[in-house]
């Protein structure tokens, strides 16, 4: 959080696959992976293109978390299928060791492509709507602390979650 390229508005991937376009998202599993996150946005490499990653198989970061499937995501769009919002703790890997309390819509469609072009369209609701919704936030230059409502539920994950931080 700082980096400039954190807040600008990403370009949609022209052309795909590509040995490029590969390269690229084995660069942000490797980064997810070291750093146990459960997604990641291609600006938070420092890369300005619409792909985000995201999956949570059991993960020591958010471990009341539903699975998610490993998704590669491509020029996504999300869809809204409520008003409803709920309220969840988030965490950033730009934003390290802190939480904070971010509202989402509670039940979206999102569709885009994988690596292959492939076409993926899902509804999903609850976590796995609230990663989505973060990833694609992250393409669009819009990091978690700007949707937080009320900065008093915005700390460090050692003070909030002294338990399951480590
Ligand atoms: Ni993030």
């Amino acid at each position: 959080m700082g980096d400039p390229r954190l807040l600008e508005e990403s370009k949609p991937v022209e052309d795909f696959p590509s040995a490029g376009l590969n390269d690229l998202i084995e660069d942000m599993f490797d980064t997810m992976q070291a750093l146990n996150g459960a997604g990641l946005a291609a600006p938070q490499i420092g890369v300005l293109e619409r792909v985000v990653i995201f999956g949570v198989d059991s993960n020591p970061r958010y471990p009341d978390a539903e699975p998610v499937p490993t998704t590669v995501l491509i020029n996504p769009r999300i869809e809204p299928l409520t008003r409803e919002r709920e309220y969840g703790w988030e965490g950033c890997l730009s934003v390290p060791g802190m939480r904070g309390l971010v509202p989402r819509l509670s039940h979206v469609r999102y569709s885009g492509f994988d690596r292959h072009g492939t076409p993926i369209e899902r509804e999903v609701h609850g976590f796995h709507a609230r990663i989505v919704q973060h990833e694609v936030d992250h393409i669009d230059g819009v990091l978690y602390p700007m949707r937080i409502e009320d900065m008093r539920h915005f700390g460090f994950e050692s003070e909030l979650f002294p338990e399951s931080a480590g």
